[in-house]
């Protein structure tokens, strides 16, 4: 069979899924035949999560009995609470986050991924990052409550007190969203783990570990970064002139799939303009956004690089008063959901993930 070479596999399909549709051209998203701009409006994380899980809504027997079962399992094992907090204070989040996931995997089960795991891992994420976050704060962490929503609990644990209902639809709308993307590099890196027959840990921890990388869930503090270090609307042209001249990426900008607006940030920046109306910051960024569409289209006119998700997920997170440091983990904390439904779909239908590379060395003599 004649090699392809494909640098970044772009264009290449490695997997049939029928878990999303992210066309590109169009800008849609969809969602096990559902359309993720109404899932964010119309449901909750749970819900949308059960649909990615089992390939339906639930019903409210159905979603009674799922919430419990993830409301049980918020809990950390003591070992991984001690891992967590032998880990020095100056590691970022999403290395603790790779940690604290593979140290939960000491178990004797290692294939099939079952959907135990995936309850129990995708529960206990959220309190990790919020019993991190209190050691940086310097506080005691708060506990999981079994009687808050995935989402209102999350915010719960970060702050100590029940959250207001619109931050939860607001965060619950995000993290809806970014549950799922197709064959992004986190999911594929969790796959292609998978599909040894490792376990869902190390895949996970793969996963978390290529989320972490600013080309792909590390952008949104970046957008934070770039909105402060403009910090005015006269200064946004300049400043974003002089990156793109020195050939600087904009963060939050630019899509390997989306060659028109991204479908997810679309949703986002309603749900963060709801929020946000009266803040200066939003005002801001919604300058720098316009202002960096018009340089792209400049500077790179046959590119198509318009605003991605994590524009204004960085909004959002920020509106509903998450730290900087948060964004990135919040992203994982969703996208588990996704990576879990590819690692139990690549199980189900398995064939080991083994590309292979083009030789551009000397032969020996
Ligand atoms: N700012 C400036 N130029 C850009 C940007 C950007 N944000 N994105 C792409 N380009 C330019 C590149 O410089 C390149 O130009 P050239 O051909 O003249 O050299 C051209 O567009 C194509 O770039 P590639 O890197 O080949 O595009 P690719 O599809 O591989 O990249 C990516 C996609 C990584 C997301 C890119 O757009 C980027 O770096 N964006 C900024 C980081 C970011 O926002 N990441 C979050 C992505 S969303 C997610 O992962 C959840």
């Amino acid at each position: 069979m004649e090699k392809v070479l494909a640098i970044g596999l772009e264009g290449i399909a490695v997997a049939k899924t029928s878990l999303s549709l992210v066309d590109g051209i169009n800008g849609l998203l969809v969602y096990r035949g559902h359309w993720a701009r109404d899932l964010a409006v119309h449901h909750t994380f749970e819900e949308v999560a059960y649909l990615m899980w089992f390939g339906k809504l639930p019903t409210s027997e159905e979603l009674t009995v799922f919430q419990t079962s993830l409301a049980n399992e918020r809990a950390l094992p003591e070992h991984v609470t001690q891992i967590i907090d032998a880990t020095p204070l100056d590691r970022d989040m999403m290395s603790v986050l790779r940690t604290a996931v593979s140290a939960l995997g000491c178990t004797s089960q290692s294939w099939p991924p079952t959907i135990q795991q995936v309850i129990g891992v995708t529960a206990r994420i959220p309190t990790i990052i919020a019993h991190r976050q209190a050691r940086i704060e310097g506080k005691a962490p708060v506990g999981p409550r079994r009687d808050l929503g995935h989402t209102a609990n999350y915010l719960y644990m970060l702050k100590g007190d029940v959250p207001k209902a619109a931050h939860v639809r607001a965060l619950d709308a995000y993290l809806i969203l970014t549950q799922e993307h197709g064959m992004n590099a986190s999911t594929f890196a969790g796959r292609v783990v998978a599909s040894t027959q490792s376990d869902i840990y190390s895949a996970l921890t793969a996963s978390i570990g290529a989320l972490k990388g600013p080309l792909h869930g590390g952008a949104p503090s970046e957008v934070t970064e770039m909105i402060e270090a403009i910090g005015t609307k006269e200064n946004a042209e300049s400043w974003i002139r002089n990156k793109l001249e020195k050939g600087d990426r904009l963060m939050g900008f630019g899509h390997r799939i989306y060659k028109t607006i991204d479908p997810r940030a679309t949703a986002l920046q309603k749900v963060a303009s709801q929020l946000s109306a009266d803040d200066p910051w939003f005002d801001l960024a919604t300058h720098v956004e316009k202002v960096g569409m018009e340089l792209l289209a400049e500077y790179k006119p046959n590119r198509k690089l318009h605003t991605n998700v994590e524009f204004f997920a960085a909004a959002v997170m920020r509106a509903v008063g998450l730290d900087d440091q948060l964004f990135t983990p919040t992203f994982a904390l969703s996208r588990t959901v996704g990576w879990c439904a590819h690692i139990m779909e690549q199980a189900e239908n398995n064939r080991i993930i083994r590309p292979e590379s083009e030789y551009s060395g000397k032969m020996p003599d």
